[in-house]
């Protein structure tokens, strides 16, 4: 599925967020950053060692040893991904006495593509933040995901974004809060 939005265009596809040629993929790490498990582990497994080690400077250097906080992100290259860089960003862990929980999800978004536009890039692909092993739950999770890009879309020529949801059943999930966003 994919639709325009002023100059934009947002593409709904399953797939695997490692294979996108989009400038930039956006990781859904931990804030050690020092790589995990589903999306984590695959794109650090497909970009080879030097990621991690690009990851442990940049916490030694920008963020002095201390964990990437929830809502954040920061930016690698991409080494032998197809994509020039990765965009780390950490989603909350879904918890039921967290008020802040949806604006911090958002702001995932957010920060990713304020970093994608200091680089200048104009093509992004995102996975479905916290919705593994964080257990936040999916249609709430896409209904913020898809506000929060269509909203950011609507204000600022970027280019192309990509939500590449990894089976069938994440993707209709996504598509029908998409639809809901276009027919509202
Ligand atoms: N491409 C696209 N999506 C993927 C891929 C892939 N190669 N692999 C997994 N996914 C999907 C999962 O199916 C899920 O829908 O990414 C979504 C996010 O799941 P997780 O990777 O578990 O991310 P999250 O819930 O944000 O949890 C982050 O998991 O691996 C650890 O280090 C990571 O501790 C952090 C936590």
């Amino acid at each position: 599925m994919q639709i325009t939005i002023g100059e934009n265009t947002l593409e709904l596809l399953i797939g695997d967020i490692t294979k996108q040629a989009t400038d930039a993929i956006v990781n859904a790490a931990n804030g050690s950053l020092m790589g995990g498990g589903g999306v984590d582990g695959a794109i650090h497994k497909a970009a080879g060692q030097e990621l991690l080690q690009a990851c442990r400077r940049l916490r030694k250097e920008q963020l002095n040893e201390e964990p990437l906080g929830t809502g954040e992100a920061v930016i690698t290259p991409g080494f032998k991904l197809p994509a020039s860089y990765v965009i780390h960003t950490v989603g909350p862990i879904w918890n039921t006495h967290n008020p802040i929980q949806d604006i911090q999800l958002a702001d995932c978004y957010q920060n990713s593509f304020k970093l994608a536009k200091e680089y200048k890039l104009t093509s992004i692909s995102f996975p479905s933040i916290s919705t593994g092993v964080y257990r936040f739950p999916i249609e709430r999770a896409a209904k913020i995901a898809m506000r929060t890009i269509t909203n950011y879309l609507q204000t600022v020529d970027f280019g192309q974004v990509r939500m590449v949801l990894f089976s069938e059943t994440d993707f209709t999930v996504y598509k029908s809060a998409l639809r809901n966003i276009i027919c509202s």
